[in-house]
């Protein structure tokens, strides 16, 4: 008996083995720190929980049409449109989906065949790379500059007559770093000549702490929205993870073909969900997300601070939740996998490997985790940096 060549070629996220080991530690009676989450660590908004409560209690809780109750995908298009600036999306440029996730492998699904490449840059968001071989297609891995920022130039020599679309991450999942909007014009540019999609994943949109807000090329005009998918979810802006609700926004041929698929892949969304998320999305933003934004700004700056207090340089993130240090003055052979399992050993401290994104040379650290706790972990890492000479330091002991 053997399994499909897609299953088997499918690896299991680097994070899950770190995941468990943390896990045991803990159930050994371990105070481990856990820096590895990927999720707000605040509860969603009042509205939203009642509005989940509400669905529940009306006994009403059945399918509903596969891209969504009409109402959300209403409350949708105009929301996606205020936001970016953009005229409201119609219904039926709106499918809504299981999650973010969903959204991106339906929308993959959707325009990616076999041997069709998409670029991501780097560091990449863990999924993107097996979702885009889950569809047959090719991911080519286009590095970024050493701020994190987009390097054009590589982006251009990435370009092959099969590539068919980007894929943009902006604020960016693990480096925070947010795309200004002369790069997020260029790459539009560079789409709209070369024929590309966009698929923009905005799931940090919300979470960006000084400077412009994010800009979603979706925004640059009816051109350039014609070949742009917007990507989100409840998860990150109204602390909804464990809601799974997302949705795609995207011209409606695309729209549709999401549609199709989820309908025999998945079915309809989680009603409750659909309600609690047409609450977050109606009227003015709960005032609980603007709380959260302050709160995450506060810890951004503060261990963006300890990291570069201990030495480490850390491009400066302007969005998301998560801070990533350059630690490749400290790494063994085992790269960064092994650093972050000796932290977690001797520390009880969980980061995560950027083998996870595709660049052995930097960690990640959420600080979705309060600012007590980021101070204790800070404290943490800075002994096992300073237990651990660096490379450098070691190389001339020896000498
Ligand atoms: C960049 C990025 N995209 C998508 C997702 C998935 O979000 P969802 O919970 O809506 O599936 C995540 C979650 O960590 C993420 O970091």
């Amino acid at each position: 008996m053997s399994l499909s060549h897609r299953a088997s070629a499918i690896t299991l996220s680097v994070t899950l083995a770190l995941d468990a080991r943390a896990k045991a530690l803990a159930d050994q009676g371990h105070d481990i720190i856990n820096m590895s989450v990927g999720e707000p660590d605040f509860a969603a908004p009042k509205v939203v929980q009642d509005a989940a409560c509400r669905r529940v209690q009306s006994g009403d809780v059945k399918y509903t049409p596969a891209a969504g109750m009409r109402s959300l995908r209403k409350a949708i298009g105009e929301h996606v449109g205020a936001i970016r600036g953009t005229a409201p999306y119609a219904i039926d440029e709106v499918t809504v989906c299981h999650s973010t996730k969903h959204a991106l492998s339906g929308a993959v699904l959707s325009i990616v065949d076999p041997g069709d490449e998409v670029l991501l840059f780097l560091p990449a968001w863990v999924s993107y790379v097996e979702i885009v071989r889950i569809a047959g297609g090719v991911p080519v891995a286009v590095p970024s500059r050493a701020d994190c920022g987009p390097d054009f130039s590589a982006i251009e020599r990435a370009i092959t007559s099969k590539t068919k679309a980007v894929l943009l991450n902006s604020p960016s999942n693990p480096t925070g770093y947010v795309w200004s909007a002369d790069e997020v014009r260029r790459l539009a540019e560079l789409c709209e000549r070369k024929k590309l999609w966009i698929l923009s994943d905005e799931i940090y949109r919300r979470l960006v702490y000084e400077g412009e807000p994010n800009l979603s090329p979706a925004s640059l005009g009816p051109a350039i929205r014609a070949r742009t998918i917007i990507l989100d979810g409840a998860s990150k802006s109204y602390a909804m993870t464990g809601y799974r609700i997302g949705f795609v926004a995207a011209p409606k041929e695309v729209a549709a073909g999401v549609e199709r698929l989820h309908s025999h892949l998945t079915g309809a969304p989680n009603t409750i969900s659909q309600d609690a998320y047409q609450a977050a999305l109606v009227g003015s933003e709960p005032l609980e997300v603007a709380q959260m934004c302050a709160e995450f700004d506060r810890r951004r700056r503060w261990l963006i601070d300890a990291l570069r207090g201990m030495g480490l340089a850390v491009p400066w993130p302007r969005g998301a939740f998560y801070a990533f240090p350059d630690v490749r003055a400290y790494l063994d052979e085992r790269g960064t996998r092994g650093f972050c399992e000796d932290v977690l050993e001797q520390q009880d401290l969980a980061l995560v490997p950027g083998t996870a994104f595709g660049v052995d040379t930097h960690v990640r650290l959420s600080y979705a985790l309060s600012l007590d706790k980021i101070k204790l972990a800070a404290e943490r890492l800075g002994k096992f940096l300073q237990a651990h000479p660096t490379r450098a330091a070691a190389a001339s002991a020896t000498r």
